[in-house]
């Protein structure tokens, strides 16, 4: 979502890449510490996603497809090419190279290798993806919409439930801020700040969440809720202590208050029951495996950015989910944060 700078949170390492007939998981090569540079596509073509197999099938010319990556200048690209040539062929896999070594090594050499095609995606589902063409398709982009995959949501939930021991420490951290209430209702905030306070106004004329914002969220859960429990997880912990008011023994900020791994934050606000986000792709996930209800910051640039080219704000939060209008003033005035 945040083409910026890097937006995938790194502890979700796997990518789906599909066509209509084909799903393809990809294993980044630090899963395969043997074979440093290569990763692997495991293809298993015409399997329906409840199907498919991480293990290639035994017929050779389905045994799936690998490729390389295209990094560094010629010598790397040709060292790369070559590699994947020779051990895609020892393995019994059919090779493909990315469209980037294609651009570099074609135009001097007559490589043979097919060329991986890639499909650059808008971030909601479109009509034309039903139909992308092409065997092996890289898919690109930033996509996060719920428009690709909500009709698959039970699935998508399984890919991304919690191993055992993340979910205990989740649930621990949870029952040790529950104190003497009997009927709790925990509620998890993320609050973005970091650089996007000023790439959010700079580049993509809109604001980040603010204090005001925040206290209305809270205030919705307060009203609602007889002993509501707010977890707040922040990459910006200094401003969030100064801007949510804690003075009713509700508030608990994660990590006590210091910066912790985006992994456990994460966790600790899909366990919660409901959700504060601001903005971001992991506050959006956040709230999309709480599965409560989700409280999001609405209408945060303007009409005239060029953010509304990559995403619509209609696929990216869910109907049931309710937005709150951001203050976006400060974008007349020149002030920030
Ligand atoms: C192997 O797969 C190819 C391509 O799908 C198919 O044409 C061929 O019949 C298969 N061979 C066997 C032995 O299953
Ligand atoms: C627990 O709280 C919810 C709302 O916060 C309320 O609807 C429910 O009746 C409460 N249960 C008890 C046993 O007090
Ligand atoms: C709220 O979340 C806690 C912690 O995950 C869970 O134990 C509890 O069952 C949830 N309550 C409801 C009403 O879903």
């Amino acid at each position: 979502w945040w083409p910026y700078s890097s937006p995938c949170v790194p502890w979700l390492p796997l990518s789906i890449f599909y066509n209509s007939s084909l799903l393809i998981y990809i294993h980044y090569y630090y899963q395969f510490p043997l074979t440093s540079n290569l990763f692997f596509f495991i293809a298993a073509s015409t399997s329906p996603l409840n199907q498919v197999s991480l293990f290639p099938t035994p017929n050779a010319t389905e045994r799936g497809m690998w490729t390389v990556n295209s990094a560094g200048r010629l010598g790397n690209q040709m060292g790369e090419y070559a590699t994947l040539y020779a051990l895609a062929k020892m393995n019994g896999r059919q090779a493909y190279i990315p469209m980037d070594m294609h651009r570099q090594l074609a135009p001097l050499f007559r490589i043979t290798l097919p060329v991986l095609s890639r499909f650059r995606l808008h971030d909601w589902m479109s009509e034309e993806y039903r139909h992308i063409e092409g065997k092996y398709v890289w898919l690109t982009g930033y996509p996060c919409s719920w428009t690709f995959y909500h009709h698959l949501r039970q699935e998508i939930l399984q890919e991304f439930s919690f191993h055992d021991h993340v979910k205990e420490e989740a649930n621990r951290y949870l029952a040790g801020l529950r104190g003497q209430r009997r009927n709790v209702t925990y509620v998890g905030v993320h609050v973005w700040r970091g650089d996007y306070v000023q790439v959010m106004a700079e580049h993509w004329k809109g604001v980040v969440a603010d204090k005001a914002y925040l206290e209305k969220a809270m205030g919705y859960f307060r009203d609602k809720y007889q002993e509501p429990v707010f977890v707040v997880t922040s990459n910006g912990m200094e401003w969030c202590r100064e801007n949510i008011d804690a003075s009713r023994g509700d508030v608990y900020f994660s990590g006590e208050g210091k910066e912790s791994s985006p992994g456990r934050d994460f966790a600790l606000l899909a366990h919660c029951n409901h959700t504060i986000m601001t903005i971001g792709t992991f506050g959006i996930w956040a709230g999309y495996l709480a599965g409560g209800e989700t409280i999001y910051l609405a209408n945060y640039i303007l009409p005239d950015s060029p953010f509304l080219k990559i995403l619509k704000p209609a696929a990216t939060f869910l109907p049931e989910w309710i937005g709150i209008d951001a203050d976006l003033s400060p974008l007349w005035s020149g002030t920030t944060g």
